[in-house]
């Protein structure tokens, strides 16, 4: 379709938005991640127009930030006491440099499930057809609130009329107005002049435009689609949902058929920026939000909430709550696992079981499997951080990071407290309180040395299962002995090395 540019789009975002009963101006709140003035803005941005303009008026101070923040290009005019949606127009094009000429389109802010695609063919039509108006209708089921199209005997569109100014043959219209138009600009600003105020609601219609511009002559004519989800407005919150969860079963069946396996669209929610690569899998109750990659043949879910996360090819992420974090190829996450910010994870890497990270790059093939903080803090390759380690970078006052080389192994349940670094290859003994940096190679041991106080039990807790136990125990180890002086040592019976701290010290 060769279409020329419109001259501008109009997006009406000035009315008030009560139903909504929220501090927050009704076309700031969102939809799939991105404000329902927003997604209005993106689809009119898309049929490229000249000039761009967005009327605001309730919630200004709000609105009109946001519109340069969505799009720095984009025009915010303000409109003034008189209220209606004629006069919001009317306030966009004084915005905009005269002459205007050729095709405007006006919109809505909170309507926020019209395609590009729609625009496109209503511009399309309307120049090709000569028109002075096209604008976009529906049948619906239940026309009420809306304005009706009154067509001639011909089919001819005479007329819209709204609800409250309809009499009862005109209510029983279907076709409903459903607030897209396509003006000629000339056309639009001469009948503008003409509105007035006289009806049921006391406000300038920008639908009384129809019947003036017939009257200056001028075609009239109704676009009509079949997906009425387009041309729907948000109102109050249960059409909010009602808008939202049609969003994302769109996206949803968009990225089914680009390779993406839903298992459970109905508790599986991506927001509109979110990337699925091929053969990603989403387990139920899945949620990816804002600027969210998954790349080729990774796994998310069940349970899992990822907000502008990348994850890597072939990676698993379960049951995982992130955000601003990257997860390499082929690497693990989960289950029960927190990501926090700067969060990343080499590639083949794994974070697992009941783990938290914050700014922590750990290296390729780099292991956290369980129970641990990593916060502040970057990790080589290939080392293993043993269960229950915690990366201890709060003095109560200052953050403090943490250097870990390649091929270290952490014993579990260590305190590493930062500033703190650990040479390659570099082992720390179990329980072990690290305060004091660690050569490459070293095994570093900070603890107390063991010692069994034989008897204790049976002499301070005489009479107890516990006592009664150990003297059973005994007794058994003797009567052994007896039997066979010299016994043997078994592989299922190892000496105890007393003198090598790292005996049982790590966890995979
Ligand atoms: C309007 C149409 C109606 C149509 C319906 C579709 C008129 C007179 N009526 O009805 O035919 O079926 O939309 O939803 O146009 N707005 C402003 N400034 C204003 C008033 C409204 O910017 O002074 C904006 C609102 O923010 C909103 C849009 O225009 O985005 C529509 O306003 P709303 O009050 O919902 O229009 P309706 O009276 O329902
Ligand atoms: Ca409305």
């Amino acid at each position: 379709m060769s279409t020329a540019r419109p001259a501008a789009v109009v997006v009406l975002a000035a009315g008030e938005g009560t139903r909504m009963k929220s501090a927050t101006p009704k076309v700031l709140h969102e939809i799939g991640g991105r404000s329902l003035l927003g997604h209005a803005m993106q689809t009119a941005r898309a049929v490229d127009p000249q000039h761009l303009v967005v009327v605001v008026r309730h919630g200004r101070d709000r609105v009109a930030p946001h519109v340069t923040e969505v799009d720095p290009d984009a025009v915010v005019a303000d409109q003034d006491d008189t209220p209606g949606t004629g006069r919001a127009v009317q306030c966009g094009l004084a915005a905009l440099p005269e002459p205007l000429e050729g095709t405007v389109v006006v919109t809505y802010g909170d309507v926020p499930l019209l395609q590009p695609d729609t625009l496109t063919e209503l511009v399309t039509v309307h120049e090709r057809d000569g028109n002075a108006v096209t604008v976009v209708t529906a049948e619906v089921a239940d026309p009420t609130g809306y304005g009706r199209v009154v067509r001639g005997p011909g089919g001819d569109v005479l007329a819209i009329v709204e609800q409250k100014d309809a009499d009862e043959t005109q209510r029983a219209v279907r076709e409903i107005n459903s607030g897209i138009y396509a003006f000629d600009a000339a056309t639009l600003t001469e009948a503008l002049k003409k509105v007035g105020t006289d009806n049921a609601q006391g406000e300038m219609y920008l639908t009384d435009v129809l019947a003036l511009a017939r009257d200056a002559g001028g075609r009239v004519a109704a676009h009509t689609i079949d997906d009425v989800w387009q041309t729907e407005g948000v109102n109050d919150r249960v059409q909010l949902a009602r808008m939202g969860a049609e969003l994302n079963r769109r996206l949803l069946e968009q990225h089914m058929r680009a390779g993406v396996t839903v298992i459970d669209p109905s508790t599986t929610w991506v927001d509109v920026q979110v990337e699925l690569g091929r053969d990603v899998v989403l387990q139920p109750s899945t949620q990816l939000q804002g600027e969210t990659r998954i790349e080729d043949g990774a796994t998310v879910g069940p349970d899992t909430t990822l907000c502008d996360v990348v994850v890597g090819e072939g990676a698993h992420v379960v049951r995982t709550h992130g955000s601003e974090a990257r997860i390499g190829a082929g690497a693990n996450v989960g289950p029960f696992t927190y990501l926090r910010p700067g969060t990343v994870l080499g590639e083949d890497g794994k974070i697992g079981a009941f783990v938290e990270t914050k700014n922590a790059q750990i290296g390729k093939g780099s292991k956290v499997p369980h129970l641990s903080y990593v916060g502040d803090a970057d990790i080589g390759e290939g080392s293993n951080i043993g269960a229950a380690t915690v990366f201890v970078n709060y003095d109560g006052v200052a953050k403090h990071h943490t250097s870990i080389g390649s091929h270290v192994r952490v014993g579990s349940d260590s305190m590493l407290v930062a500033p703190l670094t650990i040479g390659d290859g570099a082992y720390t003994a179990a329980g072990s309180v690290i305060v004091d940096d660690v050569p490459p190679g070293a095994m570093a041991v900070a603890r107390g040395r063991q010692r069994n106080v034989e008897g204790w039990v049976q002499r301070r807790r005489a009479g107890t299962p516990a006592a009664l136990a150990a003297e059973r125990a005994l007794a058994a180890q003797q009567a052994q002995q007896t039997e066979r002086p010299e016994p043997q040592q078994t592989e299922d019976q190892p000496h105890a090395e007393q003198q090598d701290p790292s005996k049982g010290e790590h966890t995979e």
